[in-house]
């Protein structure tokens, strides 16, 4: 138990030595100037014994560990090794001066290894205070960073500091890391202007080397004398792959998974003409989403409601809207609200049956830990407005990584409403929300898509780059523009001469 909570606090992965010899091998024939590497948190050393078996050049090598027991079972390992220069100290990666690094570590030198895998809020969990602690990282002050209240991966801030130390210098650095990790450090370095070139990620197999289930890769980049026009990050399938697959780029302040491609759509890129929204927040899915068995209502703890259907609609949820095909809805939501914040009270005058329902799970609704219930009308729901009960609309889901629209009319004469894990756009007439549908179906629209989203990232559809989607210019690529024109300008039109 104690081993394991020190292998969190540590971040603990020691990289097999059969894998550093291949990072060491690939690394080394593209940085054949490295005369110094430094290994900053070497644990048994496998970077470094793979580092002077693949280079017989180097001149001085170093290696710095947190853990004492680390450090010594690497000296007993690297003792026997012929050459003299191996130098392994015991030293915290966050308490480095990096203005008294010797000369030279400034030039000719390679930054190569694997930092520790482990987010701050982990550390928090464990009281650990493996952190920076005198910084203002990513404007996360430092003891927001050990409560968890924001959370990075203490790799992120490693790397950082590196690439900050290498840019503009003739050095380089390789590292083992999280690809969401490489994909912040590469925004850092986008977003700074740090002279850097080359930059690479080169995906790796986590399960197979590490036995863990994420998604890993080696981050590569090397100091520039000038500072680039522009970013890009070539993606390559693997260690042994000759050919990126495609590149990563930086456009708009924003990362974009594949340049190329969103250089041809780029245009598309601008903002939503029609808000996406999220559906209904209730935070109580037992209380207030029900299941139909013959014409007896169920709710999530197995009772039989007696309500009628005014405040009742068929609803949707993520795993449904994401399933190959989209059935009619099998369960209903309960939705106490039209608007955001206006009174309940009347439902005990219009639907008093509906009142004695919410009346008898008053605790559990009362209860709902999110602060946005705590000024709100009782058994307020969120996310809801008028768009909620428009007929037609046009759905994705927020969970899945199936990227897919659905288009969604009434179901018995009522309004679908969806739950807070999907987003839509909704519409009066069926006409437009087809026409829209079509759009946003199209092959144009999936390439703009797989453009931007990284599929690999937890949540890859969200509000806001549902929100990026132009409309307009995707019926121009799809030369629907009159098409478009009529539906939406016209009608804008019309709207400026009334007033
Ligand atoms: C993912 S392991 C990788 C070890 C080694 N680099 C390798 O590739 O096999 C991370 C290492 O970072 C060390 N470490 C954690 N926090 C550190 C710190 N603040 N300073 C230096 N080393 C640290 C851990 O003890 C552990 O050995």
């Amino acid at each position: 138990m104690i081993k394991n909570l020190k292998m969190t606090e540590f971040g603990d992965f020691q990289t097999p030595l059969k894998l550093a010899e291949q990072v060491a091998r690939l690394v080394f024939e593209r940085y054949s100037y490295v005369r110094s590497i430094v290994e900053p948190t070497c644990g048994l050393g496998n970077f470094i014994r793979a580092s002077v078996k693949a280079n017989e050049n180097l001149e001085s090598v170093y290696g710095w560990e947190i853990n004492s027991e680390y450090i010594k079972s690497a000296k007993n390992i690297l003792c026997n090794h012929k050459r003299s220069k191996i130098n392994i100290e015991q030293k915290d990666f966050f308490s480095i001066d990096w203005s008294l690094l010797p000369e030279y570590l400034r030039h000719f030198v390679l930054f190569i290894g694997n930092p520790p895998w482990v987010t701050n809020s982990e550390l928090g969990r464990i009281g650990s205070r493996n952190l920076p602690q005198k910084t203002n990282f990513q404007n996360h002050a430092g003891l927001e960073a050990v409560t968890g209240k924001s959370n990075f991966d203490i790799s992120e801030w490693m790397l950082i500091k590196i690439a900050e130390y290498i840019s503009g210098k003739k050095a380089a650095m390789s590292f083992l890391v999280k690809t969401s990790v490489a994909r912040k450090v590469f925004l850092h370095i986008c977003k700074n202007r740090l002279s850097l070139k080359s930059i690479d990620i080169h995906n790796i197999d986590a399960k197979k080397h590490f036995d863990v289930n994420v998604d890993a890769c080696l981050f590569c980049t090397e100091g520039s004398s000038t500072s680039p026009k522009g970013y890009a990050c070539s993606i390559y399938e693997s260690l042994s792959d000759q050919r990126p697959v495609k590149t990563m780029g930086y456009a708009n302040g924003k990362l974009v998974s594949d340049i190329d491609k969103y250089g041809l759509l780029k245009d598309i890129d601008s903002k939503s003409e029609m808000p996406w929204r999220s559906g209904i927040k209730h935070d109580c899915s037992k209380v207030m989403e029900f299941r139909l068995e013959g014409d007896r209502l169920i709710n999530g703890f197995e009772e039989e409601a007696d309500l009628p259907g005014d405040y009742l609609y068929p609803m949707y949820k993520s795993s449904h809207i994401a399933n190959d095909r989209l059935r009619h809805p099998v369960k209903y939501m309960l939705v106490t609200q039209r608007r955001l914040g206006i009174e309940t009270d009347s439902i005990r005058i219009l639907s008093p049956k509906t009142w004695t329902y919410l009346q008898s799970y008053k605790d559990k609704l009362g209860s709902r830990k999110s602060s946005i219930y705590k000024n709100a009308p009782e058994f307020s729901v969120f996310g809801v407005g008028d768009y909620s009960f428009q007929p037609w609309k046009i759905v994705i889901s927020g969970l899945y990584k199936n990227i897919r629209f659905r288009l969604v009319g009434p179901f018995q004469e009522k309004p679908v409403v969806l739950d807070d894990t999907c987003y839509m756009m909704s519409f009066e007439s069926e006409e437009k929300a087809e026409f829209v549908y079509r759009l946003l179906s199209s092959k144009v629209a999936g390439d703009f898509i797989d453009s931007v989203v990284f599929k690999d990232s937890k949540r890859p559809v969200t509000v806001a780059l549902l929100n990026r989607i132009s409309l307009k210019y995707l019926a121009n690529h799809l030369g629907l523009a009159d098409k478009y024109n009529s539906f939406f300008e016209k009608s804008k039109q019309k709207q400026l001469n009334l007033f």
